[in-house]
């Protein structure tokens, strides 16, 4: 589909659906132009069906041809004064919906009545265009007919066609950022919604190098015997079990200029998560192939680096492999040795996401000297209990940091909260016999102790970390741009985060 931003008549383009977004309790003048042409129907349509405009009502009306429109969709925005960027990407979302329901290859509208509550047009264009690409995603690779039918019916232009001429440069600029956004999530969608017999260690490693392409981009990969010689032992671990390669990824990304500041970011990467010899019950490893989300969201991240051209270094550091049972696999009681020389006894092998990330964080911080750490993972069930399908929680030692972070996850719309890395807890981690257990024997706060545990492998470097265990994975489709499946969850976050420094 391509976005089309140009100065025009609205009512005078040609499409299958002419959407007209209206704020409550006012029947626009564009309405009021068209309905001239359509002898005052939209009128009686929306006094038969009370239509005023409030947030969510929708309504259909067939121009008979009087219009160079097929249909026109009035969309209600709400009040005037609750309309934000978030509202406005749920709301292109909601027309994509409807175009795609009515198979209208051709969609006409024009943001500027968007352009309200000092939004800027340029934020109101990316939001847009971010709610469009987001919500025509489906994930058909594994479909026949379904497929096809939707490469026949698919949308091929939408037009914004605005009046007000002086919006038209930056809306076209919103409209290309957002789509790059866009695009870059649904890329980590379709890793994550890929099932784990496709998307091994190795086809994650596969993806990365495809990046070198991207000017700037340097990936090195490293395999098992080379991981054995770096000293992961801790993520070897969790390797043992599986027949699959493991692969320790480094993606860098160098500027052109002296870089403002040296980022890394670590990222979980299992793209099977079986619970290892721990193993977890059928209802609990139905969708853990989506334990690779955050490296996708990485992986994400860089495949948008050739066209955003951040200003900092940044790193992509992901411990890519699955979490399997067998007679190598890793057993509850072993102690095994970290990157940073600390021991660790494995009380529970599904506790893995911390044993892979715990070598990565030590790493990234000894060899990249990075100024600000972040890692993310889909790290805890009980994040999920905390917070939900939609939020992330966060915690770290940086409250600059997590302000920054904060700030960015607000104007991508990827709710996330913060939770205490309460200090008293870290006792509930130490092991008779080794430095410290992977797994707490309380059934409380899982994902601050899952935090508490990495924040032992960060010596000094301010340090984020981010638990994507619920929105990584759209279980129950609440929001109208993220169906069922792989969510692309923090990419849209990290963009915003990496352009802002
Ligand atoms: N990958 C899971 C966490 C997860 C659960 C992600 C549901 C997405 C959806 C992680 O490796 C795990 O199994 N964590 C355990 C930790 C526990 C043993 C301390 C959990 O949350 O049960
Ligand atoms: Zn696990
Ligand atoms: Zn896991």
């Amino acid at each position: 589909m391509t976005i089309l931003v140009k100065k025009g008549i609205l009512a005078a383009t040609p499409s299958d659906l002419l959407v007209i977004p209206v704020r409550e309790g006012e029947v626009s003048a564009l309405i009021k132009t068209i309905d001239q042409k359509l002898d005052g129907f939209i009128a009686d349509v929306l006094k038969d069906e009370e239509f005023t405009g409030k947030k969510g009502q929708t309504l259909i009306i067939h121009t008979h041809h009087k219009i160079p429109a097929k249909r026109i969709f009035i969309i209600g925005l709400g009040k005037e004064e609750e309309i934000t960027l978030e509202k406005i990407r749920r709301a292109s979302a909601i027309i994509i919906k409807q175009a795609l329901a009515h198979k209208a290859k051709r969609i006409a509208i024009s943001l500027e009545c968007l352009v309200v509550n000092k939004l800027k047009p340029q934020d109101v264009a990316h939001v847009f265009s971010e709610g469009v690409h987001l919500a025509n995603y489906q994930f058909l690779i594994y479909k026949g007919k379904e497929k096809k039918e939707w490469e026949k019916d698919r949308i091929t232009d939408l037009f914004c066609v605005e009046t007000n001429a002086s919006f038209v440069s930056s809306m076209k600029a919103g409209i290309a950022s957002g789509t790059i956004y866009a695009n870059a999530t649904n890329y980590a969608r379709n890793l994550v919604n890929t099932p784990a017999v496709h998307m091994t260690p190795h086809d994650i490693a596969k993806e990365a190098k495809k990046l070198t392409a991207i000017p700037g981009v340097k990936v090195r990969v490293y395999n098992e015997a080379e991981i054995r010689k770096l000293g992961l032992h801790s993520f070897l671990a969790v390797a043992s079990g599986s027949e699959e390669e493991a692969y320790f990824i480094h993606l860098s990304y160098t500027p052109k200029q002296k870089p403002t500041a040296t980022l890394a970011i670590c990222g979980k990467g299992i793209t099977f998560d079986s619970g290892g010899l721990s193993i977890k019950p059928a209802k609990y490893m139905d969708d853990m192939k989506c334990d690779m989300a955050a490296a996708a969201s990485i992986l994400g991240m860089f495949k948008t680096f050739g066209e955003i051209k951040p200003t900092a270094q940044i790193h992509g550091v992901i411990a890519a492999t699955e979490n399997m049972p067998s007679g190598t696999a890793l057993r509850p009681g072993d102690v095994i040795k970290a990157y940073n020389g600390k021991t660790i006894e494995v009380v529970d092998t599904d506790a893995e996401g911390r044993l892979v990330l715990c070598d990565a964080l030590a790493w990234a911080e000894k060899n990249l000297k990075p100024d600000l750490m972040i890692d993310l993972a889909t790290l805890t069930g009980a994040a999920i209990s905390a917070l939900g399908q939609e939020v992330a929680a966060m915690m770290g030692t940086s409250p600059e940091l997590m302000q920054q972070w904060k700030k960015a996850s607000e104007l991508a719309g990827e709710p996330m909260w913060e939770l205490p890395l309460v200090e008293e807890y870290a006792e509930l981690i130490k092991s008779p016999i080794a430095d410290m257990m992977n797994v707490a024997c309380v059934p409380w706060a899982g994902s601050s102790i899952g935090g508490l545990f990495l924040k032992e492998f960060v010596e000094k470097t301010p340090w984020l970390h981010v638990d994507i265990a619920g929105p990584a994975w759209v279980g129950k489709q609440i929001l109208p741009y993220a169906p069922h499946g792989g969510s692309g969850f923090a990419v849209r976050t990290l963009l915003h985060w990496v352009r802002g420094l």
